[in-house]
């Protein structure tokens, strides 16, 4: 139970499934007529955000979003389809991953475009990071993205570490130059 008594201990991954349809409008379109990238980040971020909210129920802020890879162009005027669910939560963090297809409007065929893995944190009114409720998964598949989602954690920590590292290499390496110039 959290501080202010009203947050289950834990929240299914079936409370937390959100989605969203867009029409691709020339706005939303490069000089080709094709989604930009760009564009369909924000339509992942969001959506990712509906079912890190649905957890949480307070404010999230978004902390990282993995590698995405484009698989699949969108043109203007197909129908792009987004879903979200909580894969494990964490103290303050929870992954969400987001599945986005494109369906065709005259055929109704569905593609796969892209898919992605967001970090969000949880943030009360002041800006305070919150707990969350942890997350039960029930299914095979939430349990598989739940082992998942803790290896990914490991893989962002192990990473951060190094590009923290390198940095103070590169930092130190400037120094010594700034010292020594030629
Ligand atoms: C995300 C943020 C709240 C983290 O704050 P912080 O003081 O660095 O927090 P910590 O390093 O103590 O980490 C807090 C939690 O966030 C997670 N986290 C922080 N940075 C992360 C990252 N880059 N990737 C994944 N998780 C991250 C930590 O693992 C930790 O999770 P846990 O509490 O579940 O164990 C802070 O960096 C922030 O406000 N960033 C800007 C967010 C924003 O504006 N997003 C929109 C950008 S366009």
């Amino acid at each position: 139970m959290s501080s202010n008594g009203t947050t289950p201990a834990a929240r299914t991954v079936a409370s937390t499934q959100s989605e969203m349809t867009e029409i691709i409008l020339p706005n939303d379109a490069n000089t080709l007529g094709n989604l930009l990238g760009g564009r369909l980040m924000h339509f992942i971020d969001l959506t990712g955000a509906m079912a890190a909210y649905r957890h949480s129920r307070s404010h999230v802020v978004t902390a990282a979003m993995d590698h995405i890879d484009f698989i699949q162009p969108v043109h203007v005027g197909d129908l792009l389809i987004l879903k979200s669910s909580v894969n494990r939560a964490f103290n303050t963090s929870l992954e969400v991953g987001v599945k986005v297809w494109v369906e065709h409007p005259q055929t109704g065929v569905l593609l796969h475009v892209a898919s992605a893995y967001l970090v969000f944190v949880a943030i009360d009114e002041n800006g305070r990071r919150m707990h969350v409720p942890q997350l039960l998964p029930e299914t095979a598949d939430e349990q598989r993205r739940f082992a998942d989602a803790l290896l990914r954690r490991e893989h962002r920590e192990a990473e951060a570490a190094r590009r923290k590292k390198a940095r103070l290499v590169t930092a130190a390496l400037e120094d010594l130059a700034g010292a020594h110039p030629e």
